[in-house]
């Protein structure tokens, strides 16, 4: 059984991820940013906040969680273990501006007008953070006020404890009444960056729904049944707010 600590993740590569994952912008991953659109829009009740403090649980060479937070964050903290993603993302948010393969996620955002009355290079720039970060080590950190984990707890172990571990973090880090979301990959064998195999935990929407229960209030868990590549069976997203009395 492959664990997080056995798998390379300093030869993780940014652009070969993207390549496969972000750069032609699939259905599903459309059908998510719109639903994180929707739920964070509903839970800060469509007017823009701008005080919220967001995070982004192994953010990885994806910025669409961050832009589904944009209208209702004044600081963005990127959090990533892996040293080619944390620079990759350290580029994305210097003053040059982020890449355009993000364009076409920002397209679906901006059909909710809390996003249309914020320009998203600028902001983006000037609110988000990234940080080095182990998941597991995520006790002494700060809580923030909203949060998403998107294809990190069952694709970083092969390990049902580490999975379980993974989830139970994210949920710790947020404060009460908290809204989140997280994905996760269904029933994944595994997948393939630039020839290094990186491990997968099997998790099916009960599985998910089990141990963020714990954790949330008005939880719902997407089941979106397309398929991005051989060796899953869809995709699934966890939406609600944070629980108050489960510290
Ligand atoms: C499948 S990728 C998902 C990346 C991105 N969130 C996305 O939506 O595409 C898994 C991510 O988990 C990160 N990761 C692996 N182990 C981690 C750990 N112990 N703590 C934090 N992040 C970790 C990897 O570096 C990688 O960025």
């Amino acid at each position: 059984m492959i664990r997080n600590a056995d798998a390379p993740w300093s030869a993780f590569a940014p652009d070969a991820y993207i390549d496969i994952n972000y750069r032609i912008s699939g259905e599903v991953d459309l059908e998510i940013v719109r639903l994180m659109r929707d739920h964070f829009s509903r839970c800060f009740g469509g007017a823009a906040a701008h005080s919220a403090r967001g995070v982004d649980v192994g953010a990885g060479p994806n910025l669409y969680p961050a832009l589904a937070m944009l209208p209702w964050c004044d600081k963005i903290t990127l959090l990533e273990y892996a040293l080619p993603n944390v620079a990759y993302l350290e580029r994305q948010a210097s003053g040059e501006g982020f890449d355009p393969v993000w364009d076409a996620f920002w397209e679906v955002l901006v059909k909710d007008p809390a996003y249309r009355a914020v320009e998203p290079r600028k902001r983006f720039g000037e609110i988000v953070r990234v940080e080095r970060a182990n998941l597991f080590d995520l006790e002494d950190w700060q809580r923030w006020d909203m949060g998403t984990m998107c294809f990190v707890a069952e694709s970083m172990t092969e390990c049902p404890a580490e999975f379980e571990r993974g989830v139970r973090a994210f949920m710790k880090v947020l404060e009460a009444g908290a809204p989140f979301a997280a994905a996760f990959m269904k029933e994944s064998e595994g997948y393939i960056v630039k020839g290094i195999r990186y491990p997968a935990f099997r998790v099916a929407a009960e599985g998910v729904r089990e141990i963020m229960g714990e954790y949330a209030d008005d939880l719902v868990v997407h089941d979106l049944h397309h398929t991005v590549r051989e060796g899953h069976e869809g995709m699934l997203l966890a939406l609600g707010r944070r629980k108050s009395n489960c510290f």
